[in-house]
């Protein structure tokens, strides 16, 4: 599907395609789903053009925030996720940018009701669970497909009880940073080029002059001595080095120390 020179996904481009599909609703087209936050180049499609076209056809909106969904506890990034706020659902996974221990994905729904209308399970066998229970009673085994689950929210609970949610805002936005400074890095130096700018916390770049066997040699070898887990990835069919700066105690003299052995 087009994108626009930004890397994103517009509502433009996803009704262009949908058109000339010729799907409607009943042919079974019955949602979207926007990134906020791709895997590979950390891009927030255009959430508030999606949001539209789903709107205009009544289709179901989801963003996947899996990863970059933690930025909305940046205020540096807000902007980049305007229209989320007319999800019908959202994903965003704590144990990857939220610190949690893996693993904990959170499944926001606007309507809970609907969620638990297609999951629900009946079975003579869970009866006695909903006896007495009102029509509002929340029991998780309502929301997804499983039944049986562990409580994995409970340690980002623990975690938020403890820190505060002012701490989870400071860790985000100090990734932020330093993603910002080593794409500033990375442009002051000679053998290294940005493939984009960053929009949330991974950088993508490409070591002039090298192809995919150099960047494999040099990330099995920088992973053998400990420095950094830095693999290659592509981008349009390019090889190139990717840095996802999840951790707010990654400095830019780590990034810098990277860099050097690139040289
Ligand atoms: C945007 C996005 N969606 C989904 C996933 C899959 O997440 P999980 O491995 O927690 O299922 C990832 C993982 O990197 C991701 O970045």
């Amino acid at each position: 599907m087009a994108v626009d020179e930004r890397g994103r996904l517009t509502g433009d481009a996803l009704r262009a395609t949908v058109d000339a599909l010729s799907l409607d609703r009943v042919d079974g087209l019955f949602a979207v789903v926007a990134t906020a936050g791709t895997t590979n180049a950390g891009i927030v499609d255009d959430l508030e053009g999606v949001a539209a076209m789903a709107d205009e056809r009544s289709l179901w909106f989801h963003v996947d925030g899996a990863y970059g969904g933690a930025a909305l506890a940046a205020s540096s990034a807000r902007s980049l996720f305007a229209g989320i706020e007319r999800a019908d659902s959202l994903v965003i996974d704590p144990h990857k940018w939220l610190f949690t221990p893996f693993d904990c994905a959170a499944l926001l729904y606007r309507r809970p009701e609907l969620a638990k209308a297609a999951h629900t399970q009946e079975a003579a066998y869970l009866d006695v669970l909903r006896d007495g229970a009102g029509p509002d009673e929340w029991n998780p085994s309502d929301y997804a497909y499983h039944l049986s689950r562990r409580a994995r929210g409970l340690p980002l609970w623990f975690s938020l009880a403890t820190h505060g949610t002012d701490a989870y805002c400071q860790a985000v936005e100090a990734s932020l940073q330093v993603t910002r400074a080593g794409a500033e890095l990375i442009e002051g130096l000679d053998h290294v080029e940005l493939v984009m700018e960053p929009m949330l916390s991974v950088l993508l770049f490409r070591r002039l002059g090298w192809e995919a066997p150099d960047y494999k040699r040099w990330s099995d070898a920088a992973l053998a001595s400990g420095l950094t887990l830095t693999v290659p990835t592509s981008w349009e069919g390019e090889t190139v080095l990717r840095f996802c700066i999840v951790n707010p105690r990654t400095t830019v003299d780590d990034l810098a120390e990277i860099l050097t052995t690139l040289a």
